[in-house]
């Protein structure tokens, strides 16, 4: 079976982006390379121009433009874009880089079942431009967050944290740069964690069915 194809042992998944892509490369990288067992059954851009779309094409995986200008509604955007995923049978819904709030119909469409990854130690620092933000509040350790999508911007239970030390010398490019390395290596993981469930939400605590300890090659 190629890895392209949505199988029992390698489950769809859809990935929606508006940019460069290099999380999306670094889910396509994973899965190439057999560290993460899925397929992307399909990306989709709210932007034409969304360097990541060139990425997914170079990997032979389905592209589609939804411009989000086209919808008289962020409702009408959110159906359009859970038809297209629900259509696909994707079992997981990956954000990389979707600079477009999420909201209730693709979440009803997808419980517990959209992650995203954003470049700070959540709950600090969310929104926009977060790497500026833990620059300018003066924090000594910054990081990356995998985390659950909820109707709360970048608010949803967490699934995996990598942390990174801050520099007095860094800039906010510097420091997404080093922020940027461990994103590429805690999403393939927490998407690999989703996959294999077992998993479970208690409040804001999502918790995995082992101790981390005893899953080697998993970021705790
Ligand atoms: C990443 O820093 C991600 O955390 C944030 O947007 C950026 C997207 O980068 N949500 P890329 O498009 O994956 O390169």
């Amino acid at each position: 079976m190629s890895e392209r194809q949505a199988s029992p042992d390698r489950p769809g998944i859809g990935v929606l982006i508006s940019g460069r892509g290099s999380n999306l490369q670094a889910l396509i990288d994973a899965i190439a390379e057999g560290r993460l067992m899925a397929t992307i059954a399909l990306v989709i851009s709210n932007r034409g121009d969304a360097g990541g779309l060139e990425r997914a094409r170079a990997a032979g995986i389905e592209t589609l433009v939804v411009d989000h200008r086209a919808f008289a509604t962020r409702d009408a955007f959110d159906r359009a874009l859970a038809s297209e995923l629900v259509s696909r049978r994707v079992a997981l819904v990956c954000l990389a880089g979707f600079m477009r709030l999420i909201g209730a119909p693709l979440l009803e469409a997808f419980p517990d079942r959209i992650l995203n990854v954003h470049p700070s130690l959540l709950p600090a620092f969310p929104g926009v431009e977060a790497q500026r933000q833990a620059l300018e509040h003066g924090v000594k350790v910054a990081g990356a967050t995998v985390h659950l999508v909820t109707a709360e911007l970048d608010g949803g239970p967490i699934v995996l944290q990598a942390a990174v030390p801050v520099r007095d010398d860094d800039t906010p490019e510097t420091l997404a740069a080093r922020i940027l390395i461990e994103e590429h290596r805690i999403y393939p993981d927490a998407v690999r964690v989703m996959l294999d469930g077992g998993w479970s939400v208690e409040g804001r605590r999502f918790l995995r069915p082992r101790s981390p300890y005893q899953t080697p090659g998993i970021s705790r």
